[in-house]
């Protein structure tokens, strides 16, 4: 008791100092993903204290390159200096699995810095998706591209394409957990078109100001002034903003000479139909005079978009557009009271985000697992086998046709002449909707799947040209027979295909037709040359046996005719073997499978088919089975001499048979 006690206190300081490691590990980096892609080792970005990691298990693809030596300066940014570039290969993915996993949101950056690593000096163009989505197309060869996303499935994917303008490359991927309540949208997803930190430092902000790791860049408006920041940032920082914008950040600000004068900020998208969010954050940095209060409208030009908002002394607030659209986007602030004496309008920071739609849906999820599963399970050595399997369909896995519907569906799958070992994968019977799947030419060995059998439109089945074993099963039979199924096995020598499948039996069993016409000859041999001693005993023995012969028996009646399982006259792997006599007076042995022995079932099962098949009466009788949920037992003629091994090892013995007869 008391030693229990010791090992649970053990157990439990262990436990809760496991429990501090993780804090203190939480704190640090709060569910970042931060991967130096190419870099030969991790380590602590000394500027951000964020751990960058290589990128050793979110790709297997790829080439590790270093930038021109020519770009590489003392104090540099580390992660900028390798790179993985994709010189193979259509699509090339990231995979990501976040903490909090699908239906969170998070902040997706990933940085390019070409830096002329490959001596081409000419920066590719390429796209970039989510998942299966497009995010931007990547033609500058010094950016980072930023999304806000809600994860569709536990793993994100990051895929770089080539559209055949140079070799894709990345340099960094970062992934920071964000509040689902904040950059909320109802579809898609948002990517930043910039951030700015108004009359910030000619300089970015980010972690550990910002514990989101947004990067605010400094920016001022040469129309605008400045205004003087008159708190510190640690003022603003502890505050309740659920957006949580670095106190940093939003004590710069801008601002209007007097209370008569707009501010304005306008682009220009390319597209006139795309629309667009806009984020602007305040916050009061002054002590106005009493009575006074900074109120100011935000609106477009155009009358999309209006809100108002009043700003209290260090009191950060957001105002978020509604989506807004045009070939140009202008926002105006100006002061609610314009009056002099009135303080003028300001902005501390804002954000510009793009919504882009998710109009490609992900293959169903299922079909996702059982192909990740096979794949990995054979090491699957395919270029395309990257990213979603379906979508988008011109990167369709090689060898996989998918029904395009809501959400695409696998309906083929061949994977033949590609060096497969090992067993047919159980994780293939659940590819629910699969029509074809050829496996043939590979080095498949084991049984095959019984659960194949259970894909319901499945038509063709390419098995052969592997090294399967075992006997087919039944049900997959039944559907070649009836010509559902399209069943190809040729070329697996080990492969029993007759039915019943004698080879794939127990060992013995296998035995049994060959010593039972051996024996014949024997038997025949013996009683002729000795005479045809007890003929009679013999004829009378198999007419008694005979209207009785396998039929089955229940539980009950084994019960009685065994007088409840009176007398053991044998043991055996599989049970207990018991003396009984039917209702005509036959003396019979009552063959039990114990119920713990569950490998003896299909051994046990074997032997009830091969007796029930070999029918001699030189051999051991089965009189009958009983197969009732938890009681299976094989009912024999008694047989003085032993079980049915010893006496078929013991047949070619003349006189045990003679003694027998
Ligand atoms: C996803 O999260 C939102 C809130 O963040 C919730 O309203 C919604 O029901 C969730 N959906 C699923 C499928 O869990
Ligand atoms: C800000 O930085 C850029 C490049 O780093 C430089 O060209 C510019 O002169 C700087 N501006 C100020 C006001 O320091
Ligand atoms: C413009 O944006 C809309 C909606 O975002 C999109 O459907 C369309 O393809 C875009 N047009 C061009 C030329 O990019
Ligand atoms: C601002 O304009 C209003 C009318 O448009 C005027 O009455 C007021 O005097 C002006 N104030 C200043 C400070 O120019
Ligand atoms: C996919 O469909 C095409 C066209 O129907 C066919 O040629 C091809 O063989 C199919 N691929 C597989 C793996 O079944
Ligand atoms: C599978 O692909 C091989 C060639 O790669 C082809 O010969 C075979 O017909 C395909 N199987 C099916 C079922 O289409
Ligand atoms: C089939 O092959 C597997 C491995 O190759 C082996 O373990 C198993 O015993 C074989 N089964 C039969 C019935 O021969
Ligand atoms: C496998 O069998 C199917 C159906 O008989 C056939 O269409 C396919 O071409 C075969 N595969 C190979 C590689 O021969």
């Amino acid at each position: 008791m008391e030693r229990s006690i010791t090992a649970f206190s053990f157990a439990l300081v262990a436990a809760l100092a496991s429990a501090l490691v993780l804090m203190v590990q939480a704190q640090l980096n709060p569910g970042f993903i931060s991967i130096d892609c190419g870099a030969p080792n991790s380590y602590t970005d000394y500027e951000t204290n964020i751990d960058f990691s290589t990128d050793k298990g979110f790709i297997e693809s790829g080439e590790s390159m270093q930038i021109s030596t020519k770009f590489i300066r003392q104090k540099f940014r580390q992660w900028l200096k390798n790179l993985r570039s994709f010189p193979s290969g259509m699509r090339n993915c990231y995979t990501l699995k976040p903490d909090k996993g699908k239906n969170n949101t998070y902040l997706i950056r990933a940085s390019f810095w070409y830096a002329d690593y490959d001596d081409k000096n000419r920066p590719p163009i390429f796209d970039l998706h989510i998942d299966v989505n497009h995010w931007d197309t990547v033609d500058s060869g010094n950016n980072y591209y930023e999304i806000v996303y809600v994860a569709q499935r536990d793993d994100i994917q990051v895929c770089l394409e080539n559209i055949g303008q140079g070799v894709p490359f990345i340099s960094a991927l970062e992934l920071r957990p964000l509040d689902n309540s904040i950059y909320h949208i109802e579809s898609g997803f948002l990517t930043l078109w910039d951030r700015y930190d108004v009359g910030g430092p000619n300089s970015t902000i980010r972690y550990p100001d910002d514990v989101y790791d947004r990067i605010w860049k400094g920016w001022n408006s040469p129309f605008w002034l400045m205004l003087n920041p008159g708190t510190s940032a640690s003022d603003l920082s502890n505050n309740n903003d659920e957006y949580k914008v670095p106190g940093e950040v939003l004590r710069t600000a801008q601002t209007a000479s007097d209370s008569n004068t707009t501010l304005f900020y306008y682009i220009l998208p390319d597209n006139v139909t795309s629309k667009w969010i806009w984020y602007f954050h305040f916050a009061e940095t002054q002590i106005l005079p009493s009575g006074q209060q900074r109120e100011l409208t935000v609106t477009t030009s155009d009358g999309q978009f209006e809100e108002t908002v009043g700003l209290e002394y260090l009191k950060p607030v957001t105002v978020v557009s509604t989506p807004v659209s045009g070939s140009q986007i202008k926002f105006s602030f100006k002061a609610t009271t314009m009056q002099s004496g009135y303080p003028p309008p300001i902005i501390n920071a804002f954000e510009i985000f793009q919504i882009k739609e998710l109009l490609n849906a992900p293959t169903a999820q299922d079909d996702v697992k059982a192909l990740t599963t096979t794949k990995a399970e054979y090491t699957v050595n395919k270029d395309s086998w990257q990213g979603d399997p379906c979508v988008p369909c011109e990167f369709a896995w090689d060898g996989l046709n998918c029904s395009y519907r809501n959400p695409p569906r696998v309906i083929s799958l061949n994977i033949s002449s590609s060096n497969l070992r090992g067993i047919i994968s159980s994780s293939l019977s659940d590819l629910l909707e699969l029509e074809s799947l050829d496996l043939s030419n590979n080095q498949l060995t084991g049984a095959i799947p019984e659960t194949l059998a259970n894909l319901p439109k499945l038509r063709i089945l390419n098995l052969s040209g592997n090294r399967l074993n075992g006997s087919v099963p039944e049900a997959l039979k039944r559907r070649h027979e009836d010509k559902t199924l399209d069943l190809s096995l040729n070329n697996n020598p080990d492969l029993c295909q007759e039915s019943p499948c004698s080879k794939t039996e127990a060992k013995n069993s296998i035995l049994v037709p060959v010593v039972a016409s051996v024996s014949v000859v024997f038997v025949v041999i013996c009683v002729l040359s000795i005479g045809l001693i007890r003929r009679k005993r013999t004829l009378e023995s198999s007419e008694r046996t005979l209207g009785l012969k396998n039929r089955p028996f229940k539980y009950e009646e084994v019960s009685r005719i065994t007088g409840n399982f009176g007398q053991v006259i044998g043991e055996g792997g599989f049970g207990k073997v018991y003396l009984g006599a039917l209702d005509n007076g036959t003396v019979v042995a009552v063959k039990m499978l114990s119920e713990t022995s569950k490998q003896g079932y299909k051994e046990f099962q074997a032997e009830a088919r091969t007796l029930l098949i070999v029918h001699h009466r030189n051999l051991v009788s089965l009189f009958g089975y009983c197969n009732e949920s938890r009681h299976m037992a094989l009912i024999y003629e008694y047989m003085a001499n032993g079980n049915l091994r010893q006496h078929l090892s013991g047949v070619f013995l003349c006189p045990v048979i003679l003694f027998l007869l």
